[in-house]
């Protein structure tokens, strides 16, 4: 759903905004993108660290949810607009899976797995357009964090023994 690169809103938007740091319609609409789903990786993040015992599990997963939130609010800085208020459609899926799949620990993690694995996504898409540079050095480290945060999860899911039934390591390792 790509915006006309002269959105008449986005220019108007460029010129009065205060941090005026977004270039073009495409870099504000994958910040915007990021936001939305730096929002839902927080809730869900929320979630599944609600369903964990481990209290080692629980205080990373409280820790990457901190991460999140602070990526939330150095974009929206970055943008100078409001937050938006709601989750969009992706947000409600990710918290309805998570709601959905995290039972208890090894579940919360699997869920998590899958929502970073979007996230990281997204980032590195972000990275392959067009952004400002101070933008792009924010998006740049706050994609370090995402990847951190699911190298960090699948070691878990690793040493722990984790892994679905259905994706066996031996299958993994002989493909
Ligand atoms: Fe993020
Ligand atoms: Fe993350």
């Amino acid at each position: 759903m790509a915006k006309a690169p002269h959105d008449p809103k986005v220019e108007q938007n460029k010129a009065t905004s205060e941090g005026g740091s977004i270039g073009d319609a495409q870099a504000l609409e994958q910040i915007t993108g990021l936001i939305l789903l730096d929002m839902a990786a927080a809730e869900a993040y929320r979630v599944a660290s609600d369903v964990c015992k481990a209290p080692e599990i629980k205080k990373q997963l409280e820790a990457f949810r901190q991460d999140h939130e602070r990526h939330v609010r150095e974009l929206s800085d970055a943008l100078g607009t409001a937050l938006p208020e709601e989750a969009d459609d992706r947000g409600l899926c990710i918290r309805r899976y998570t709601e959905l799949s995290a039972r208890e620990d090894r579940t919360a993690l699997v869920a998590m797995r899958g929502n970073e694995e979007l996230t990281n996504d997204a980032y590195a898409s972000a990275l392959a357009s067009d952004l400002p540079a101070e933008v792009r050095r924010m998006v740049e480290a706050n994609w370090q964090d995402e990847r951190r945060h699911i190298r960090w999860i699948n070691e878990e899911i690793r040493t722990r023994g984790w892994e679905l039934p259905e994706v066996p390591s031996t299958l993994a390792e002989a493909a």
